[in-house]
């Protein structure tokens, strides 16, 4: 889509996907515990998904925690869970008056009852809603995400429901936790790391990505302007020939 920000005519991906990196990093900087930084990122998280539709964002996806992410000391990840909590419940009313669409995708049997549930009541709440869809990676893993694809499809040809000449690549795609979304546009990652740490591997196969120094909750509208503008100096042409 086309659109006029801040006097420059810019093509703006469909759907951006962020690896949401650098919260413990910006909490040490200011002699703070991680947590403290994980907090910062959750507010930034929010303006963020206020700025991205305003500058025509419809897809916006955000690596929260990975399945790898327990490996972190139980103080962190309780800390962690804690502010999901928090988000999932307040989050009802303001995705709502944003006429937001949220979805979590991961594997949720790992995550504790309340939380299941805190997820399902806010997908409900926001699943007539057409403006933004905010999408959040949740004990996520794409290797992970693929396995569980995998299972599911095997079962079906196993029970006969499915024949092995069905197996196309939509017909993955359409097993995946985003089998909804359109596949990433445009991938950021904050905080200088430049790898993909198991996010979407099957989904960013023709993304362009962008990585910046800026750590997460740093990252602001004018940060996602140059991402845009990053992004229309590439030239995608999906192994064809221009
Ligand atoms: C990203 O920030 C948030 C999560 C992975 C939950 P980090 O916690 O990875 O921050 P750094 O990389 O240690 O700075
Ligand atoms: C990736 O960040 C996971 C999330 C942002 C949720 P990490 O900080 O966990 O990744 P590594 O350890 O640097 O690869
Ligand atoms: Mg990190």
């Amino acid at each position: 889509m086309e659109k006029n920000i801040d006097g420059e005519i810019l093509n703006v991906p469909r759907h951006v996907a962020v690896i949401l990196d650098g919260n413990g990093r910006w909490a040490k900087k200011r002699l703070m515990p991680r947590n403290y930084g994980h907090k910062a990122g959750a507010q930034a998280v929010e303006q963020a998904c206020e700025d991205i539709y305003n500058l025509g964002v419809q897809y916006f996806t955000v690596y929260a925690f990975s399945t790898e992410n327990w490996k972190r000391s139980v103080e962190e990840v309780t800390g962690i869970m804690n502010l999901l909590r928090n988000y999932l419940v307040n989050s009802i009313e303001r995705s709502n008056k944003n006429n937001m669409r949220v979805r979590v995708i991961g594997d949720r049997t790992a995550l504790a009852l309340d939380i299941v549930d805190a997820i399902r009541k806010l997908e409900d709440a926001t699943k007539q809603n057409t403006g933004l869809n905010f999408t959040i990676a949740l004990n996520y893993g794409g290797r992970d995400e693929l396995r569980r694809a995998m299972t599911a499809i095997a079962k079906e040809v196993k029970e006969g429901s499915a024949e092995l000449t069905d197996i196309t690549e939509d017909f993955i795609s359409a097993h995946l936790d985003t089998a909804e979304l359109p596949d990433p546009d445009l991938l950021i990652r904050t905080s200088g790391e430049e790898r993909i740490s198991n996010f979407l591997p099957w989904q960013i196969a023709y993304s362009e990505f962008y990585f910046t120094p800026v750590l997460w909750p740093d990252f602001k509208r004018a940060d996602f302007v140059e991402a845009i503008r990053y992004y229309n100096k590439r030239d995608r042409r999906y192994g064809g020939v221009k």
